[in-house]
């Protein structure tokens, strides 16, 4: 009962302050622009926003369900500048079926003053391929479905969406009807952009009433000329070897191409010519390029078959953390799977590599800790990662884990890693993502101490395992001995 009596309380407090929250802010104008493209879906929208209230510090963006459930990445950020606004934790709006982020503003405005809030968005599985199936040879093409109206808590004096596609190729477009906001014609497309608007005067509109009475449901559907790659799962498994001085990095991967599935059968003949005239099918995923660090070696790339040996490496120099290299340097791989990936398919291999330990980790001697920097993926444009489990394994008898992700995992799991030569295992950190995106591309920081009694303790298990095999090979020495004398004999 009490429980009930405080939620009721909580929901008429977040009622009470949206109510405040609809007065606080007025819209001069938003822009809308959509970057479609595979299988992400880049958002940038741009608030004009006034302050209507002294001392107003947060602003509300409302996202449909739909929107929210696509969205796997936001930030919002005053226009020119660098730096994010911090969030404060999402609100679902149960009354009016809306999640509310809200963005608090570095420094409070003051009535009338007015400012550029940019709140960007990457969407995955917003998109998908239709006809569902086509023939090897068939261009590709994309659905793409959204709102009419971006909604807002405030009033909004004009607003327009744009959706922009790589190739002018724009097969059909929605052509809203009955807009109140506007006499004009309601969308025009030129080259690779549809715009929808500009509309006027919209009233404060995020209500279930707005939505129900206005909101319209528009779909582009266009071509797009390149394949769409996504990571069903991705394990990488880092391992930070003092003893070595190496960090060993290994992906296992599973691709797969979310294109239309293959209709009728796949003519290698015709894959072959497409490629020798350079004209690679939207549909068939052959190659695709990464960018791994700078410096490293020993990389090897298997799949369930065996080694495959059809991809170019290009290392660049190591840059080690100590010196002031520069920090753009990277390897180039380009990954060829061992078959051409079709609409449908799914590719699993493993990618791995060393890497010097000092381009990724230094010592703070104020703490006495180390500090070591694993990304959390390699990026693939475009692509989306749906399901990421990174796990940092730390030197044997590594104590003092502190773990710093870029972003917030799913969840996180501290287990201990024992392998070969190990006496009392390695403590183990996992993060577990989903839905990554190539905006998701931090830097997991993890820091711990290594007692001098660790450093040791490897090259006396080293010691003891080479004492075990000398006394172990007198021992065949003597047997082997014994059996040549008896064969002598
Ligand atoms: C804000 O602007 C409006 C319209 O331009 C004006 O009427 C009002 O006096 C202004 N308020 C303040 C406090 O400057
Ligand atoms: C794969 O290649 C690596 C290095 O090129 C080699 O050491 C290894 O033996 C190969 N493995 C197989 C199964 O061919
Ligand atoms: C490919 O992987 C996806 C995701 O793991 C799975 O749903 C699908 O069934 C797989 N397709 C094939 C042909 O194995
Ligand atoms: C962590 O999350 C992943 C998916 O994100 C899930 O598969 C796994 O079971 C979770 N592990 C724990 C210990 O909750």
């Amino acid at each position: 009962m009490i429980l009930l009596c405080r939620l009721a309380l909580l929901v008429s407090l977040i009622a009470a302050n949206l109510a405040w929250a609809a007065h606080s802010f007025e819209n001069t104008a938003i822009v809308r622009t959509v970057e479609l493209g595979g299988a992400s879906v880049h958002v940038v929208t741009t608030y004009a926003v006034k302050a209507l209230e002294p001392k107003s510090s947060v602003y509300t963006i409302a996202l449909s369900p739909n929107e929210h459930e696509k969205t796997s990445w936001l930030e919002v950020r005053q226009k020119g500048q660098q730096v994010a606004l911090s969030l404060q934790p999402v609100l679902l709006d149960t009354a009016n079926n809306l999640y509310l982020y809200r963005a608090e503003l570095p420094k409070q405005l003051a009535i009338n003053e007015t400012t550029n809030l940019i709140v960007e968005t990457v969407q995955t599985h917003a998109t998908y391929p239709w006809p569902e199936q086509a023939e090897q040879g068939d261009e590709q093409a994309l659905k793409y479905e959204t709102d009419l109206y971006v909604l807002s808590p405030y009033k909004t004096s004009v607003q327009r969406t744009k959706i922009r596609t790589l190739s002018p190729r724009i097969i059909s477009y929605t052509t809203p009807e009955g807009i109140d906001f506007t006499t004009d014609n309601p969308v025009t497309k030129s080259g690779a952009t549809i715009t929808y608007g500009p509309y006027h005067n919209i009233p404060a509109s995020s209500t279930l009433e707005f939505v129900q009475q206005h909101q319209k449901h528009i779909t582009a559907h266009y071509n797009h000329d390149f394949p769409c790659a996504e990571i069903a799962t991705l394990k990488r498994a880092a391992e930070i070897s003092h003893w070595g001085a190496n960090l060993n990095i290994q992906d296992e991967i599973v691709l797969h191409n979310a294109g239309p599935t293959l209709k009728g059968h796949f003519s290698r003949l015709q894959f072959q010519s497409q490629t020798f005239y350079n004209r690679p099918s939207p549909t068939i995923l052959n190659w695709f390029t990464l960018h791994l660090p700078a410096g490293i070696r020993n990389v090897y790339y298997y799949d369930l078959i065996g080694n495959v040996s059809t991809s170019r490496l290009r290392t660049a120099p190591s840059v080690p953390k100590t010196l002031s290299g520069n920090p753009n340097q990277y390897s180039v791989m380009e990954v060829r799977p061992r078959y051409p990936l079709l609409g449908g398919w799914n590719y699993t291999f493993t990618l791995g590599w060393d890497a010097p330990l000092a381009d990724s980790t230094s010592f703070d001697s104020k703490t006495g800790k180390y500090i070591v920097g694993v990304p959390v993926m390699t990026v693939i444009p475009d692509a989306v990662v749906d399901d990421a489990e990174v796990k940092i394994v730390l030197p044997e008898g590594a104590t003092d884990v502190e773990f710093f992700p870029p972003f917030p995992a799913k969840n996180t799991t501290i287990s201990t890693h024992v392998t070969y030569l190990d006496t009392v295992g390695r403590p183990a950190v996992t993060f577990h993502y989903e839905r990554l995106t190539d905006k998701h591309s931090g830097i997991i920081y993890v820091t711990y101490k290594v007692p001098f009694s660790a450093h040791l303790r490897k090259p006396l298990a080293v010691a003891a395992g080479l004492i075990g095999v000398f006394v172990l090979s007198m021992g065949w020495r003597r047997v082997d001995m014994r059996l040549d004398t008896k064969q002598k004999l």
